[in-house]
């Protein structure tokens, strides 16, 4: 049994994973819960590094396969510095984006299927999410929101990859129903957000 709870958000870029981030947070600290938020790719120096490397719209020509073991080399870093020894210390870890991203944009969005799941295996080991908050929106949708945003590399792409990438997440909401919590992200943020503290509240037996 590990001691804290680990808990992701996904979703596509747009669809309220910071907003409602932010709103578990606020709501899990007033009920007292030592909180860590962090987010892929990303979360270490190492991590970092790595994210601005996939993100940097001038790497067009960076290959697929380069891409996703970029993805999962940046988690292996995060699980091992980060994740694992807060999860070890009793907290609880929020994650903004963690493995069900590389399948579902690398998996499905980018054709590279299975593959993507075991390189991950490597990289998360035990450390598997708890449960994971599906915000689901039509990418179209989510772009409207970011629209005065600067995009990166893959917030780039085109609109048949983002909704591959949707699919996928869809795919995988099926696949996962215990962990996956697929919510429908055209609500309210408040709308929004009640349903996600009370499948949250659930987990940590408020
Ligand atoms: N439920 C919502 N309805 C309308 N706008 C929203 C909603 N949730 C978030 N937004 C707005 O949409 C934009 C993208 O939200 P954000 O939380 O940054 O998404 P993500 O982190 O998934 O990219 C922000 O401007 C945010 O204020
Ligand atoms: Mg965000």
């Amino acid at each position: 049994m590990r001691k804290g709870y680990f808990i992701t958000f996904e979703g596509g870029d747009g669809a309220g994973k910071s907003t409602q981030i932010n709103r578990l947070m606020e709501h899990l600290e007033n009920c007292g819960f030592d909180v860590i938020l962090t987010r892929e790719p990303g979360g270490t120096d190492i991590g970092e590094k790595i994210r601005n490397i996939i993100l940097d719209p001038e790497n067009k020509e960076m290959d697929a396969v380069t891409e996703a073991m970029l993805y999962a080399a940046s988690r292996a870093q995060h699980v091992a510095q980060v994740i694992k020894p807060a999860i070890e210390e009793g907290k609880i870890v929020i994650c903004d984006r963690f493995i069900d991203s590389s399948i579902a944009y690398q998996g499905f969005g980018r054709g590279l299927g299975d593959s993507v799941s075991i390189i991950n295996s490597y990289a998360v080991g035990e450390y598997m999410p708890d449960k994971t908050v599906l915000l689901k929106l039509k990418p179209q949708l989510g772009n409207k929101r970011i629209s005065t945003r600067e995009k990166d590399r893959i917030e780039l792409e085109s609109e048949s990859f983002h909704q591959a990438v949707f699919e996928g997440y869809e795919t995988l909401e099926k696949m996962y129903p215990e962990r996956i919590i697929g919510v429908d992200a055209t609500g309210t943020i408040d709308e929004i957000h009640d349903v996600i503290r009370n499948h949250i509240d659930d987990l940590l037996g408020l």
